[in-house]
């Protein structure tokens, strides 16, 4: 019994190798998660990715992945429906759709990963490589608040 124990234990390691040696292969977050079909982002809103602490928005065809790390100090940052733009509830730091400071004391907009298509079709955010997100005064979309604040919501 214990023979066959020990088989299944390295038949495993041998699969976790593998799998880790697999080019192109999802992994956790800190590699390349593996999302969507990159024609399932839409062209407004934001597509939530939990494994690869990201959203996928859709900026003037291109799909970008946006770390949900505030710049600021690194709380979560939500997406407000409301409001149509990215609002961090820990210090009021305020992003629009394509992550582009716009108000509270975030040091530059969002941080991206970069994204590729693999060979399965889908979305790659590669999780481990993290770029900058743009200095302040820089929007290059044309996306003003589309209602109230999720802030102002919340504090009645
Ligand atoms: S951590 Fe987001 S505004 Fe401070």
């Amino acid at each position: 019994m214990w023979q066959t124990g020990l088989g299944l234990v390295a038949a495993a390691g041998a699969w976790t190798s593998w799998d880790l040696l697999r080019p192109g292969e999802a992994r956790g977050f800190g590699g390349k998660v593996r999302a969507i079909p990159p024609e399932s982002v839409p062209d407004t809103g934001v597509i939530e990715v939990p494994a690869a602490r990201s959203y996928l928005v859709r900026i003037d065809g291109e799909v970008r992945a946006l770390s949900r790390k505030c710049t600021h100090l690194g709380c979560g940052v939500p997406w407000c429906e409301s409001s149509g733009q990215f609002e961090c509830p820990c210090h009021g730091s305020v992003f629009n759709r394509a992550g582009e400071f716009r108000a509270g004391p975030a040091p530059r907009g969002m941080d991206q990963h970069p994204v590729e298509v693999g060979v399965d079709g889908l979305i790659y955010i590669d999780t481990g490589t993290t770029e900058e997100g743009p200095a302040p005064g820089v929007e290059t979309i044309d996306e003003p608040p589309t209602g109230p604040s999720c802030a102002e919501e919340s504090h009645g």
